[in-house]
């Protein structure tokens, strides 16, 4: 049993984390903001509810991947309670049913198992056999910071669960999208696509054989997730069709489950102080999926449900449509 001194200087110490941490998080610059994108008055405390407060998607069909916790079972609750019947993904049927089944509102639940691509197509076609245009697509589900190298089709496994998945769904769904008025992508990318800023994609070590890092490795996904929205929005423009990527901010979510114990447990104690709940992690996707004030915005990326511009490799076009080559030949096979 420790003793109460420690117990005592324990939460001190906790809390003294989470006091600095948020004065961090207060002491940063304001964003650069991109020329002719409306801004909200939304916020880091805004939530997804109040962010499509007003908004009817009554006859919409939305697409959320990974609603079996944190940000996506949100954004399926929302888009649902705003009267979107919404297509919830998990990683088995039985997992994505167990999440609908506790969301108010029209919800359908499908496998959808990223690492697995003929589990990509199967999900694509089970959508497509509904007949019906998909007003809303986000690519949430992901996975971060795996300790050691792990492979999936001879690549990096959060390179393919975070953004070939992804890549390969959309594609697929793409023609859908289209055919809504007013489609959207949208792509929950993250503040650490910046842990991939020295190497942007290493073309040569998609396999991560080369050396693994398992950040840099997660910000070479979410970099990619970026890329991919980006280059996908230079591909439908001057059509109704907007893609846009975002980043959630930090959210007391499962994804942290593959760190190291100690970790998890002090996420949880002091993370509340300074982290976003999933309400509120949740909101800039539902933003950018249903507020009226950005369906003629696309290309962009998105903090606090405001247009922010960050600069490096994110913004690289060169980039963007090399990604985009690279990743229709790795899954070239699925993609027809
Ligand atoms: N939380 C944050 O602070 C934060 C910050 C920046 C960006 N993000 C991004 O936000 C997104 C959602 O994360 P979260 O924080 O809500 O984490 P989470 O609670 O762990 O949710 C992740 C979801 O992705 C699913 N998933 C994982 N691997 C998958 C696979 N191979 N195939 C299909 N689905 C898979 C999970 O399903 P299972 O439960 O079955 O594994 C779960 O539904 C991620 O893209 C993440 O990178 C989060």
């Amino acid at each position: 049993m420790p003793s109460r001194r420690k117990v005592i200087l324990g939460v001190v110490g906790l809390a003294a984390v989470g006091v600095g941490a948020a004065a961090m998080l207060r002491r940063k610059p304001p964003p650069v903001r991109p020329a002719g994108v409306p801004l909200s008055a939304f916020d880091a405390e805004s939530t997804a509810e109040e962010v499509t407060a007003g908004v009817d998607l009554t006859g919409k069909t939305a697409l959320v991947t990974g609603v079996t916790s944190g940000i996506g079972l949100e954004t399926m609750r929302v888009l649902a309670l705003r009267g979107a019947h919404v297509i919830g993904t998990g990683r088995t049927l039985e997992k994505a049913t167990a999440a609908c089944a506790g969301v108010v509102g029209r919800t359908r639940p499908l496998a959808l198992e990223l690492t697995d691509f003929p589990s990509v197509v199967a999900c694509a076609s089970a959508v497509q056999a509904l007949g019906v245009p998909l007003d809303i697509l986000v690519c949430n589900a992901g996975i971060m910071a795996l300790p050691n190298l792990e492979q999936v089709y001879g690549l990096e496994k959060q390179f393919v669960t975070n953004h070939l998945g992804h890549f390969l769904l959309v594609n697929h769904l793409l023609a859908q999208v289209q055919s809504a008025p007013q489609g959207r992508v949208v792509v929950v990318s993250s503040s650490a696509l910046k842990w991939a800023d020295e190497t942007a994609i290493e073309w040569d070590n998609l396999s991560g054989e080369r050396d693994y890092s398992a950040n840099r490795a997660y910000g070479q996904s979410k970099l990619a997730n970026s890329l991919f929205s980006l280059q996908l929005a230079r591909r439908m423009a001057g059509t109704a069709t907007t893609s846009n990527s975002m980043n959630p901010g930090a959210v007391l979510t499962q994804l942290q489950r593959h760190a190291p114990a100690w970790a998890v447990s002090l996420g949880n104690v002091v993370g509340p102080a300074f982290m976003k709940s999933p309400a509120e992690g949740a909101s800039t996707a539902c933003y950018l999926a249903a507020n009226p004030a950005v369906e003629k915005v696309s290309g962009r990326y998105f903090i606090d449900c405001n247009p922010v511009v960050i600069g490096g490799n994110s913004e690289n076009p060169e980039l963007a449509e090399k990604l985009w080559q690279v990743s229709a030949d790795l899954v070239r096979e699925y993609l027809v």
